[in-house]
């Protein structure tokens, strides 16, 4: 374990069953990568609870798995009041789940979008909700997701 404490790094989606789990498992393989994953305290959740306790989206989980990235994520709600104290980068996949954040209190310094950290997007871009549509929309939320991840990870270390 590194001596220092950890990052705290949570990803937000609306169900926590498609984006934000990809995010978290894209997140940890490549922080693994680097060699660097004891720096982080790494989970994703969603602003809605109707999907808690699932694993990921099977499409989701198909996507990722062939990259050659698990995705271990159990879905479960945002805790404001445990999640607020507990993780200092909070980021939400879209619009309404940062608006949703901020109006439960969300310490706006600690909140930015996702793609914030995508040096491809026009910002502000959006990670868009695969949910209704079909198996490309989840590569594309790979694609977009695994560029942030990295594009997080360069700002916080030398690459
Ligand atoms: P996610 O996608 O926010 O990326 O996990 C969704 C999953 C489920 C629902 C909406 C979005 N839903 O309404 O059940």
């Amino acid at each position: 374990m590194h001596k220092d404490a950890p990052i705290g790094v949570l990803f937000v989606c609306l169900g926590n069953i498609c984006r934000s789990p990809i995010a978290e498992g894209v997140f940890i393989h490549e922080a693994h990568e680097r060699g660097v994953l004891d720096r982080f305290d790494i989970d994703s959740c969603g602003t809605g609870g109707w999907h808690a306790g699932e694993r990921a989206d099977p499409r989701a989980r198909a996507t990722a798995n062939s990259r050659g990235v698990e995705l271990p994520s159990i879905a479960r709600k945002l805790d404001p009041r445990k999640d607020f104290a507990r993780f200092h980068l909070i980021l939400p996949m879209d619009q309404q789940n940062m608006d949703d954040l901020l109006r439960l209190g969300a310490p706006a310094e600690r909140v930015r979008l996702m793609r914030s950290f995508d040096a491809t997007a026009e910002h502000p871009a959006e990670v868009p909700d695969p949910y209704y549509g079909g198996a490309e929309g989840f590569e594309n939320v790979f694609d977009m997701v695994r560029r942030a991840c990295r594009g997080l990870l360069n700002q916080l270390f030398v690459p």
